[in-house]
């Protein structure tokens, strides 16, 4: 048995995240007496597409290059030994397996007209399309865009854009804040790894808890413990309209333990998948409860007013000296751009500063140069409630009427309370079949939702209601929406009644 190394084969090809992390990977020649030449190899492997596993890169070079076809009844295996952080990182966790699975449904059945109500991304709404687009162009014609885009930055962000926030929610919400209470990241998704990984996990003293207060929240923070154990959500208690069909999660105060292994505290707030807003006195009484131990209360306001607004009932954002309050610009219709902004004090902020420096340097300029404009000259918070909000808000109008006219009045679904965000979400109760198997059934029907256990990131109990809940995007059209209501009517009726 020998085995030779196959550098050249993770520095040729960087496009699976998997093998960047690695430098090497042996080869296992099983038939020892048959050289194999890794010139040929290594120029055919040039030539192949972008793999996505490390199994099809070891069938990619069995089965596609010539080099090793040539040399009959040679075969080799690929022996990756990953660390137990790069197995986890990459795997697919929650909601972004079963995008998979819609992506690999939507391929297969190509012909057929599906609704796809599963969707996370923002619509693209012409009059967002057309302010980021007028600020390119700005951009784009002015003196300052070779130093936007030629040159690094500070990790801190673009000066202009924390100019931009700190003069804004100065002025808008009568705070003191200074240019080093404000950190840019590239999306919010990685601000999220940042502080999970910088307060929560193991440490000299024992685990700290990254404490999730109110469950279901974010699928996303499932994926981003370096210590997945550090993760640790409550079960809520349910505040429940039978009559109207309607429900509201709450965080359960007779449960929720705050304390010297609390790492930091996080939540969304409006919340995705449900669409909640906890109260002002509930956050309150979160972050009072953290402040008795100097802990960390990370606000998801990635749905938040000023922008993107997506609130239907009254809320108001929430500062303090152990808060950090984290924002995002993509349903603010700029995704692509990975705009993410965290404030917060000084000492908050300069932690996640240098691990963001130690992993990225900054967030891209271009997209924190349009951004600073559309802060800064206030259009950005005045499309937020003129046009983004009320278009979401609109969309689950037309869902809660597709919902009254063809739901059973006598059976047991409720629709969360429709306070924010860009879904609905519903629960079953009693269901008799699983969450998956719901949204098997819908596929049937020609339509796509998210099986709602995917978003219960960190609640180890058992609860028959994971398995009871769906979350609907309010993404389509409102004639898809109204036609969704009517199929999804019929399916869970029929699956009530055994059929
Ligand atoms: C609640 C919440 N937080 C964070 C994110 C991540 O957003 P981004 O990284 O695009 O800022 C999302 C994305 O959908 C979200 O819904």
């Amino acid at each position: 048995m020998r085995w030779r190394s196959l550098r050249f084969a993770l520095t040729a090809e960087p496009r699976s995240a998997n093998r960047c992390q690695l430098s090497t990977v042996n080869c296992q020649l099983l038939n020892p007496l048959v050289q194999p030449d890794f010139r040929e190899i290594e120029s055919n492997w040039k030539s192949l597409p972008p793999l996505t596993d490390y199994r099809q890169l070891s069938r990619m070079v069995v089965y596609n290059s010539l080099n090793i076809c040539s040399i009959v009844h040679q075969r080799i295996i690929m022996n990756l030994a990953l660390s137990q952080i790069g197995t986890q990182m990459s795997n697919l966790t929650g909601v972004r397996a079963i995008m998979k699975d819609i992506q690999e449904t939507l391929t297969a059945r190509k012909g057929q007209d599906f609704i796809n109500l599963s969707a996370g991304n923002p619509v693209i709404l012409p009059e967002i399309e057309q302010m980021w687009r007028d600020y390119t162009i700005e951009l784009l014609d002015s003196p300052d865009y070779g130093e936007v885009v030629c040159r690094y930055g500070s990790s801190q962000g673009y000066q202009p854009l924390i100019d931009a926030v700190v003069t804004d929610f100065n002025h808008r919400y009568s705070l003191n804040l200074t240019s080093r209470n404000v950190l840019i990241t590239p999306g919010s998704q990685s601000l999220y790894f940042y502080a999970i990984n910088a307060f929560g996990g193991q440490t000299a003293g024992g685990m700290k808890q990254v404490v999730l207060p109110l469950s279901p929240d974010y699928t996303g923070y499932g994926g981003m413990a370096i210590v997945p154990d550090s993760i640790f959500a409550y079960k809520p208690t349910l505040d429940i309209d039978a009559a109207n069909h309607r429900f509201k999660y709450r965080p359960d105060f007779s449960q929720l333990r705050i304390g010297e292994d609390t790492g930091c505290v996080l939540f969304s707030r409006p919340c995705n998948p449900t669409g909640n807003v906890l109260t002002d006195e509930e956050v309150h009484k979160i972050t009072d409860l953290a402040a008795s131990y100097d802990v960390p209360v990370l606000i998801d306001s990635a749905y938040a007013p000023p922008f993107p607004s997506l609130n239907f009932t009254e809320m108001t954002p929430i500062f303090g000296d152990n808060i950090l309050h984290c924002m995002s610009l993509s349903k603010a219709g700029l995704p692509g751009e990975r705009i993410g902004i965290a404030l917060g004090s000084e000492k908050l902020i300069g932690i996640l500063e240098s691990f963001q420096t130690n992993m990225c340097i900054h967030s891209s300029r271009y997209g924190q140069a349009i951004a600073a404009k559309a802060v800064a000259s206030g259009r950005l918070a005045d499309l937020a409630t003129t046009v983004i909000r009320p278009y979401y808000q609109q969309k689950f109008a037309v869902l809660e009427a597709g919902l009254t006219k063809f739901m059973p009045q006598d059976l047991p679904w409720y629709l969360h309370r429709g306070e924010g965000a860009i879904f609905a979400w519903m629960w079953f109760q009693d269901l008799p079949i699983t969450d998956w198997e719901l949204y098997e059934a819908l596929k049937q029907v020609g339509i796509i939702v998210v099986p709602g256990s995917s978003f219960f990131p960190g609640l180890r109990e058992d609860w028959a209601h994971k398995q009871q809940c769906i979350r609907i995007s309010l993404t389509a059209s409102d004639a898809q929406i109204t036609t969704a209501m009517e199929r999804l009517a019929a399916v869970v009726t029929g699956v009530y009644q055994g059929k």
